[in-house]
């Protein structure tokens, strides 16, 4: 008997050059699904939804019934992490997260022992998640990166332009690099267990890391997730990882050549030109507009078969530039999987 096939997104992820790109959707799972928005309103509050095994492996299985889609991505929040080392966080209902008073790095590296228990949940949904589903889908785990999350964390929720966070960088070093130092401890340790609960692949979000000069880059970008792959692989962890340092601009490159990730994410604005330089050293994602999703149309079409031919050929992971938003129609959606699954037998 042959084995199972293996998942395309794993291949791609190896470097090869698939016969056509695997797809997966940032925030694949979420409120523009109406059978989402009601398993949604059955839970307490967001926090609970995360942290309850069940229902978050229902809505990590849901876009996956739907659409033919090559991945499917854990259902949890960057700021589990947050939660886990002793800060308060909560989502209020239309204005996103809000986070309680930063505690010291004292309070927050003794907050590592108690964290694993915490997000010991995550690790029963990836479980379950993988059991369910057919052998030749991929199932991501994920953490946000920590100085994406050390924004949340110090600016008590979402910020326009994280002014506070990167003032503190300079100002207070060894309390941003304590920090970032505690993040990436914790953040190891998450996604080894994430890895050792059925999770095939592994991506960092590192949502926020526009605006960044050069050498901060290096030192809260690039130097925190070599330390996560750094710990991974020492703790024997050998699934890929992507890494999303979203709003890097030109400084991807050193971000490639230096992180230690094995694939790297882009953003919207990320050009045919740099996507193609990146893909001589390692695989690419991305990176459809979500606005152009929600649009629809002609356009939409248009770009997604200019994406697969300035990047199908190379190791190419088809995604979107950032998460699905929460108005966008469910044919656009389909749409776009059915040209991408559909792309190269044609040719
Ligand atoms: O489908 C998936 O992609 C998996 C699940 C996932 C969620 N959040 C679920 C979620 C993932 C990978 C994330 C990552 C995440 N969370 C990031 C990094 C990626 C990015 O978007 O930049 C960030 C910055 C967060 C923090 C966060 N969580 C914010 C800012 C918000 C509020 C925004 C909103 O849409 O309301 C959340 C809440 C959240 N996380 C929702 C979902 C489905 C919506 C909450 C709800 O259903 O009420």
């Amino acid at each position: 008997m042959s084995s199972a096939p293996r998942p395309l997104l794993l291949r791609a992820l190896a470097g090869e050059s698939t016969p056509r790109p695997p797809i997966w959707m940032m925030r694949q799972a979420g409120r523009y699904l109406p059978e989402y928005r009601a398993l949604r309103s059955q839970a307490k509050d967001f926090i609970a939804f995360c942290l309850n095994p069940v229902m978050a492996a229902e809505a990590t299985l849901q876009p996956m019934r739907r659409f033919g889609l090559d991945a499917a991505i854990v259902f949890a929040d960057i700021l589990l992490i947050p939660l886990g080392l002793g800060q308060k966080v909560w989502f209020e209902e239309g204005e996103g997260p809000k986070l309680g008073p930063l505690p010291s790095n004292a309070d927050l590296e003794r907050g590592l022992e108690q964290a694993p228990a915490i997000l010991a949940p995550v690790g029963e949904t990836l479980t379950t998640v993988r059991a369910a589903l057919e052998p030749h889908r991929a199932l991501i785990g994920f953490a946000g990166a920590p100085w994406t999350v050390a924004t949340y964390m110090i600016e008590g929720g979402g910020s326009r332009d994280r002014t506070a966070s990167r003032a503190l960088a300079y100002q207070d070093p060894a309390r941003i690099d304590g920090l970032l130092d505690i993040l990436a401890e914790a953040s190891a340790q998450y996604l080894t267990m994430q890895a050792r609960a059925g999770a095939d692949v592994l991506k960092l979000f590192d949502s926020w890391t526009d605006g960044l000069a050069e050498d901060q880059f290096e030192r809260l970008v690039i130097a925190p997730h070599r330390k996560i792959v750094t710990r991974l692989r020492e703790a024997g962890v050998t699934a890929p990882v992507i890494g999303f340092p979203r709003g890097a601009g030109a400084l991807a490159e050193g971000y490639v050549a230096r992180s230690g990730v094995d694939a790297v994410a882009l953003d919207v604005q990320a050009s045919a030109d740099l996507g193609q330089r990146l893909q001589h050293s390692m695989p690419i994602q991305g990176a459809l507009d979500p606005l152009l999703l929600r649009a629809g149309g002609a356009a939409l079409g248009t770009r997604v078969e200019q994406m697969l031919r300035q990047w199908g050929g190379g190791p190419y992971v088809f995604n979107l530039g950032h998460g699905i938003l929460p108005d966008t129609p469910i044919a656009h959606v389909e749409q776009v999987v059915e040209l991408v699954t559909g792309w190269g037998g044609t040719r």
